[in-house]
């Protein structure tokens, strides 16, 4: 077992939540009781952003209900239109969303209203206007006009189609609406943390959220899926992919998309997503990227599996999503608009059971200094 490092929080607990639970040894992942597995197998993503939000599986006329509310927050305010507009067509994704999230903060009707309806009723929009707002700036970048979402779908087969302009494949949507079931929460991952340490100073939702795509947008947390791509491109062909690794080794360079910090077995994401990766490489009659995948995880895995390293979400994501015909640079905003319905279901625990974060540091600096005037100080 390797030596623990100082910082990092790990292992600390923070806070009690009944949201999320994971056993990093065993590679389990439950939402609010319910195995990843499962809800992988027979959910949806509104219906797991239900179960998130309110602690149990919807009614059918209460899932009904949330859809419409969804499809009806797919408005985007004109003022944020034309802030979108005069971005440069190269300002990145999570760049983009940051300053949406604060402008839609600032033009919300209860951006500043704390009540548990209010902040159950931004939840609902955020979750819809993240997507919203990443179709949207992916279309306007590429001087296309964005396009309107279709009420009878759902939010997995509209943002494939409001990126696109065309009716997503119904493989592809199925397996997007299943990524976004996997990203929808994580217990206390970095990003959360961070939103819940912004919400914790009863500072509003959305600028919480800010804070936390700031934190999501790292390739240490949502950024590896971005990485794993180049690394795919630079790799280039299956027999490529082992003298890869093996550079990467002597050079003690990462390999993206591997290990984590709470799983010490396969991440059980990855697991599914692995899956459906190769699923969607054969229907899609591209199987290049699912193969150089699986000859990376090969020749890197027996290497490092002794010491708990693994594939984890962002490694067969990145495969799966490239098939789907998604540009690299959405990736990372995807994860954002999966995460942003735990990041609020944890805001609202937040608020519900308040109390500060202020943790404390050991303070290694210089004490009994004093101070001299300007020019009698030396270099
Ligand atoms: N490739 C190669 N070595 C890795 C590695 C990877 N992907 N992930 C961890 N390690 C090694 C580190 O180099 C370190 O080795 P050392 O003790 O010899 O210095 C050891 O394992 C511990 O890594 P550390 O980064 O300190 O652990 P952590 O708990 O802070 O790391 C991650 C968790 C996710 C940040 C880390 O595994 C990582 O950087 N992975 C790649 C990025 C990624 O895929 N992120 C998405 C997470 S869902």
């Amino acid at each position: 077992m390797a030596e623990k490092k100082l910082g990092g929080l790990e292992d600390v607990v923070v806070c009690e939540s009944s949201i999320c639970f994971i056993d990093g040894q065993r590679g389990q992942l439950v939402y609010r009781g319910y195995d990843i597995d499962d809800l992988a197998a027979h959910s949806t993503f509104e219906e797991v952003a239900y179960l998130l939000w309110n602690g149990r599986l919807p009614l059918e006329h209460e899932l009904a209900e949330l859809h419409t509310q969804l499809l009806d927050a797919m408005l985007l305010p004109w003022e944020l239109l034309e802030v979108l507009k005069q971005l440069p067509p190269e300002s990145g994704g999570m760049r983009v969303l940051q300053v949406g999230v604060s402008a839609l903060g600032i033009l919300d009707p209860q951006g500043d209203e704390m009540s548990p309806e209010a902040n159950r009723a931004k939840a609902i929009r955020l979750a819809a206007q993240l997507i919203l707002l990443t179709t949207t700036w992916h279309r306007l970048s590429h001087n296309l006009e964005p396009v309107e979402p279709r009420h009878e779908y759902g939010l997995a087969w509209n943002f494939l189609y409001m990126m696109s302009g065309e009716e997503p494949d119904h493989l592809a949507a199925r397996t997007f609406d299943v990524a976004l079931i996997l990203h929808a929460d994580h217990e206390l991952n970095a990003s959360t943390f961070s939103a819940r340490v912004t919400a914790a100073t009863l500072s509003d939702m959305h600028s919480a959220i800010v804070s936390a795509i700031g934190t999501l947008k790292g390739p240490l947390h949502g950024g590896a899926n971005e990485a794993v791509m180049k690394m795919l491109r630079e790799i280039g062909t299956v027999e490529n992919a082992a003298p890869y690794v093996e550079d990467a080794v002597t050079n003690k360079k990462k390999i993206m998309g591997f290990g984590h910090r709470v799983y010490k077995a396969k991440d059980p994401r990855a697991r599914i997503l692995e899956g459906m990766s190769q699923e969607l490489g054969r229907r899609m009659d591209d199987s290049s990227w699912f193969e150089m995948s699986r000859a990376v995880e090969a020749a890197f895995q027996p290497r490092v599996a002794a010491r708990g390293i693994y594939p984890n979400v962002d490694f067969f994501s990145a495969s799966a999503y490239h098939v789907m015909g998604i540009p690299d640079d959405l990736f990372t905003p995807i994860f954002a608009c999966s995460r942003v319905v735990g990041w609020t279901a944890h805001l609202m625990e937040q608020y519900a059971n308040n109390r500060l974060f202020r943790p404390d540091s050991d303070y290694v600096g210089e004490k009994g200094l004093k101070w001299k005037p300007v020019d009698e100080r030396e270099a």
